[in-house]
């Protein structure tokens, strides 16, 4: 998979994508991250990104013609997903994550200001996407967010792609608690059951415990399946 981040602030990405599974994936060659600022794409020697709204109004709204250039030069005669971070965009899930694991290319453009002019979304953009319903100052951490969650699922990145399927989510269902050594911490124990050798009786407690909590605390996920 190849990835270009359009940003004015690309020096955010640096440590990002040379740590952790980005950095793992980028090492197999499975991932491919290219940063470009859009400052670069700006012809006047002030290198403006922004300017007044019309009709008035509080902030900035980024200028349709650096955004034009820097999405279709990079693009060139490629087709690939556009994707615009916005807090009006459709809200980011598991579902919508999964969609994108097997694109040969995306482009993520990360906003700043107020908006984007809404010419560049209504002519190049193709997705537009939310990470939750509060208003962040750009779609820098946004493209992080969705950069991580669908290298993990790239095929060959997580040795154990088990490990990522049975993840909060991945099943509708958020998931189970976790223990490692000591059995014994502090006076609080391991459940018996882990430590039982059964696997059936295993499988049977998490199931629960993912039930028990998806149920307490995600109502609407819960009770939105069967
Ligand atoms: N840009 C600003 N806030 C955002 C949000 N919640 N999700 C995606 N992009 C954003």
């Amino acid at each position: 998979m190849k990835i270009d981040i359009l940003t004015i602030f690309p020096e955010l990405f640096a440590s990002f994508i040379d740590n952790g599974i980005v950095f793992r994936a980028r090492e197999k060659k499975l991932l491919e991250i290219n940063l470009h600022n859009i400052r670069s794409f700006t012809t006047d020697k002030h290198h403006q990104v922004d300017d007044y709204p019309f009709g008035g109004g509080a902030g900035m709204v980024m200028k349709p013609e650096p955004l034009y250039e820097a999405i279709t030069s990079v693009l060139g005669e490629d087709k690939a997903p556009v994707v615009y971070f916005t807090p009006q965009g459709r809200l980011l899930n598991q579902d919508i994550i999964s969609r994108y694991k097997d694109k040969e290319r995306i482009i993520f453009l990360c906003g700043h200001y107020k908006e984007i002019d809404q010419r560049i979304r209504d002519m190049l953009v193709t997705d537009e996407i939310s990470i939750g319903d509060y208003v962040l100052s750009g779609g820098e951490v946004p493209a992080m967010v969705m950069i991580d969650a669908v290298s993990r699922l790239i095929d060959g990145v997580i040795g154990d792609i088990e490990s990522a399927m049975t993840d909060s989510h991945q099943r509708g269902l958020l998931g189970t608690p976790h223990y490692t050594r000591p059995a014994k911490f502090m006076d609080r124990e391991v459940p018996d059951v882990l430590i039982s050798g059964n696997h059936a009786e295993i499988d049977k407690w998490r199931q629960m415990k993912a039930r028990e909590l998806t149920m307490t605390r995600r109502p609407d996920l819960y009770y939105g399946k069967s």
